[in-house]
């Protein structure tokens, strides 16, 4: 489950595993609010996670179709069985593969992916699969919590233990924005972290948790990271540096 989005949630409430999934689907809702205007397309998220996500969307939007590829393979086996049992037809397709190596075969109207770019290490060969998989005209409407810079992130990887692990890179923010331009998208950044990382550690107090996931709320307050919302819109497409 990602972090969540805390804006309209009353902290004077007891804080329960549904308000926990009303502040993830919030995020959800927020990241994708572009799908509202689509009359029809077909939609990939990167990312699918335990799938809460995904199942939410294809409800929201049922006349859209959606497909979902994640990289490990026990979400993969968890959503698939989840998959038979869910009443709607629109998920054509969730597949169990790095987003980078998948073959697609088609193009997508609108990418969606909410809290996964914290993942990606070498993002020249993201973007260049996303200019593939996207088609022109199309938006990547992303989520996630990125290095404010490259000293910024330097201490993120020290501080905080899913970095330490590799798990997540956090590369900075900028860098998302070079090669987004560098691909021929229009990029929009909007910083959401006053509304993500508080809320977020209000939730781990509430349960006494106390692994290092408070570390992601300490490296918000000392200015070393953000969450932000990420809209790329493909305004042409770019291959080897030429507009074809
Ligand atoms: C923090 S979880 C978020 C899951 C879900 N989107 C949510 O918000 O509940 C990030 C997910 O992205 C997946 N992921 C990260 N990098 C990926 C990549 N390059 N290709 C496919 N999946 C990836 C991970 O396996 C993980 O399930």
């Amino acid at each position: 489950m990602n972090l969540g989005y805390w804006e309209d949630i009353d902290f004077s409430q007891k804080l329960t595993e549904q308000v926990r999934t009303m502040s993830a689907e919030a995020l959800y809702r927020l990241t994708t609010e572009d799908l509202a205007e689509m009359r029809s397309g077909n939609i990939l998220e990167l990312g699918f996670g335990k799938g809460g996500g995904l199942f939410f969307l294809a409800e929201r939007y049922p006349h859209l179709n959606f497909h979902a590829a994640d990289a490990v393979k026990k979400n993969f086996d968890r959503v698939s069985q989840k998959l038979h049992k869910f009443p709607r037809s629109n998920v054509i397709q969730i597949s169990n593969e790095l987003f980078e190596n998948i073959n697609f075969g088609m193009q997508f109207d609108a990418l969606v992916s909410v809290e996964a770019l914290q993942h990606i290490n070498d993002i020249p060969r993201f973007f260049t699969k996303l200019n593939e998989a996207l088609r022109v005209g199309g938006t990547f409407m992303a989520c996630a919590h990125m290095a404010k810079g490259l000293k910024q992130r330097e201490l993120c990887l020290r501080i905080i233990p899913y970095a330490a692990q590799g798990i997540d890179v956090f590369q900075p923010i900028q860098k998302i924005q070079k090669h987004a331009k560098q691909n021929g998208f229009q990029i929009q950044i909007i910083s959401i972290g006053r509304h993500v990382f508080h809320g977020f550690q209000k939730w781990l107090d509430a349960l006494g948790i106390k692994d290092g996931s408070s570390s992601m709320y300490e490296a918000y307050n000392k200015n070393l990271l953000d969450y932000y919302l990420i809209k790329c819109k493909k305004l042409e497409h770019i291959k080897n540096g030429f507009i074809c």
